[in-house]
């Protein structure tokens, strides 16, 4: 399938790593010009513009943007975990509060200042990585959960608010990728999980698909990549 992302002009918040990573080597191989806001520094040998910056913050948003130029995609992957494995009665405020800011008002904020650089594009797309958090829970994970679920609606409200605009909004939401938040998180666990795993390239091209022209006719929609997880009802059958 040709997705026409050639010399299409991308941002990606959370690019050094993990499913970012990987979806700016997917956007570099289809020949997009990519510009990444990262708070972590990049490789030296990628061809991209790197912009070092925190995602909750407006000003290194808006740099992001004005260093991409006229742009025709963002895509929001920079994320934490948050606090896991603690229960909702020990979850400290300013933890909570931390994990909503980076997840959902990042997730925010990007599209904020994305879109009026979209108004050029012929095909302006947003993509957001949310999780299958967004739907499901696990115990211990409240705070992510929330923000992820805040994700899959400013997706909806988003898609509804920039369809003057012409810029479709929607988002991924996986289950465990095998990345170094997801080995942080689960230690010795992840080795021996009883489930599936993607890996980060896998996400990536659900990213790209819901990016590029060839998916114009989805917008607002919640993509879930969970292996059928929540298909499965609990019925003892
Ligand atoms: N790994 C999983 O199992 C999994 C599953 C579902 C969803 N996700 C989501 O995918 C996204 C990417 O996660 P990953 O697993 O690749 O993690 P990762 O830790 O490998 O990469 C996250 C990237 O985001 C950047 N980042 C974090 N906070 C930032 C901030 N405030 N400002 C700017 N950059 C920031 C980090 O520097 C890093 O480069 C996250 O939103 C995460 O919630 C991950």
């Amino acid at each position: 399938m040709e997705l026409h992302l050639s010399g299409r002009s991308v941002l990606v918040s959370g690019g050094a790593s993990g499913i970012g990573a990987a979806t700016v080597e997917a956007f570099l191989a289809e020949g997009a010009a990519v510009t990444v806001l990262d708070r972590a520094a990049g490789p030296d040998d990628l061809p991209v513009r790197w912009v070092r910056g925190d995602v909750t913050d407006e000003a290194s948003v808006r740099e992001a943007v004005a260093a991409a130029g006229p742009l025709d995609i963002a895509v929001g992957c920079a994320g934490i975990s948050g606090p896991m494995g603690v229960p909702a009665t020990d979850i400290t405020r300013d933890d909570f509060t931390r994990t909503v800011e980076v997840n959902l008002t990042g997730q925010f904020l990007l599209a904020k200042h994305a879109a009026p650089a979209m108004a050029a594009s012929s095909a302006p797309a947003i993509v957001f990585v949310a999780s299958d958090s967004g739907f499901v829970a696990a115990p211990g994970m409240v705070a992510y959960c929330a923000a992820k679920g805040g994700v899959v609606m400013l997706t909806r409200a988003l898609a509804v608010d920039l369809e003057a605009a012409r810029v479709r909004v929607n988002c991924v939401c996986p289950s465990i990728v095998d990345t170094p938040m997801a080995r942080a998180d689960l230690g010795a666990a992840f080795d021996a999980l009883p489930v599936p795993v993607h890996r980060p390239a896998d996400v990536a091209r659900s990213i790209l698909y819901l990016a590029a022209p060839v998916s114009a006719g989805i917008n607002g929609t919640a993509q879930l990549l969970d292996f059928g997880g929540l298909a499965k009802s609990s019925f003892p059958a």
